[in-house]
């Protein structure tokens, strides 16, 4: 199968099969798509919540437009961003590069330098909406990996955040949910999975200059 018949395979799970779990390397490759994303500057504004205690799921559902994805899924990831970043992330990642790349730190100083003046010429709003746009990368990685190791998916925005973060106690953790996946394997009652998928026809979509 290509990857296009697994992106056709693929559909927003309304139903999952609360029997079926998913492998500790099924879980590990999901959490890999999500790590390996790429981010502007690559400075990785994330960090990605795993959900899987039956307890904690049934007091998300209340607080998911009680969507039932939320408690039948395998596990619950909630996609976060930090509530507060700035330099300090800046320099964590410069010595990081340094480290990891076997470079003297003075000469990402320029880079570093690149990366402080772009955020700090955005106040607090925009910083949160650009770490959004990050999130969104990581959350379209995950969802393309699911598909192509059969493992079903059900992106969210249908949550109330601040219950979440109220919920998993994220402010703890400097954290605050942005957007939700439910991951786990379909129930075949679902009748969503065999609904057509509605999708512009590539003339449509597509401009060709
Ligand atoms: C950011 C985002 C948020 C979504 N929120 C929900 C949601 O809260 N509940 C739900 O059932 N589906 C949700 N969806 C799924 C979309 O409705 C679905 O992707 C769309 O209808 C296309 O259908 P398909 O993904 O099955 O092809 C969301 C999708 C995205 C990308």
């Amino acid at each position: 199968m290509s990857i296009i018949d697994d992106l056709s395979w693929r559909y927003a799970t309304k139903e999952f099969d609360s029997e079926k779990k998913l492998s500790n390397e099924q879980l590990n490759s999901l959490l890999e798509s999500l790590r390996l994303s790429a981010s502007s500057f690559g400075l990785q504004p994330w960090k990605f919540v795993v959900v899987d205690k039956q307890e904690q799921k049934e007091k998300l559902l209340a607080h998911s437009w009680n969507q039932r994805q939320v408690v039948d899924a395998s596990h619950v990831i909630v996609l976060c961003r930090p509530t507060k970043f700035g330099e300090e992330d800046v320099i964590k990642f410069v010595k990081c590069t340094a480290e990891m790349r076997n470079q003297e730190i003075e000469s990402l100083e320029g880079f570093k330098k690149v990366m402080v003046g772009f955020l700090s010429r955005m106040d607090e709003a925009s910083i949160n909406a650009w770490m959004k746009n990050q999130i969104y990368i990581a959350l379209g990685s995950l969802l393309t990996v699911a598909a192509h190791l059969k493992i079903d998916a059900c992106p969210m925005e249908g949550f109330i955040a601040p219950k979440y973060d109220e919920v998993l106690g994220l402010a703890d953790h400097g954290l605050s949910s942005v957007v939700v996946c439910p991951v786990g394997f379909r129930n075949d009652k679902d009748k969503y999975a065999s609904l057509a998928k509605i999708r512009y026809t590539q003339d449509e979509t597509v401009l060709k200059l």
